[in-house]
């Protein structure tokens, strides 16, 4: 059910949330609100290490030697945090892997440091998202 409140805002901090609001093209300022208060949700759960989802971007060295199996050692080990993953030849020398994950903030968190941190791998990234059930 949709509730409404109303915000008190300084002149100046909802002239620059309108700016905001254009330059993101939400069509109005709820919806803007909703996103951030999802994120800032998001944020929460990742910081008390409630159980998330998240994935995890790797471009690394395609001629590396051990490091496509390190890669994947590493997704076995952790066999029951791991979603799904998808392998992309991007060109002659680079691989691109993406890892979908699941499980608790911050084991989630040291799995994707500990891909990262591998010899070989030239960009990590973790995005953190939510399992979705406190975003509606
Ligand atoms: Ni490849």
């Amino acid at each position: 059910m949709l509730k409404r409140f109303s915000i008190s805002l300084d002149e100046l901090l909802l002239a620059k949330f309108d700016d905001f609001i254009r330059l993101r093209a939400y069509s109005n300022r709820s919806e803007a609100i909703r996103d951030l208060i999802r994120k800032a949700l998001v944020k929460e759960a990742w910081e008390a290490d409630r159980e998330v989802v998240g994935v995890i971007t790797l471009v690394y060295d395609h001629h590396r030697a051990l490091l496509q199996e390190k890669i994947t050692d590493l997704q076995h080990e952790l066999h029951h945090h791991i979603i799904s993953s998808m392998h992309v030849h991007m060109d002659h020398d680079n691989c691109l892997e993406v890892i979908v994950v699941r499980g608790k903030a911050q084991q989630i968190q040291s799995l994707a440091e500990r891909l990262c941190a591998l010899r070989g791998v030239k960009d990590g990234n973790l995005s953190m998202s939510s399992t979705g059930g406190h975003l509606h």
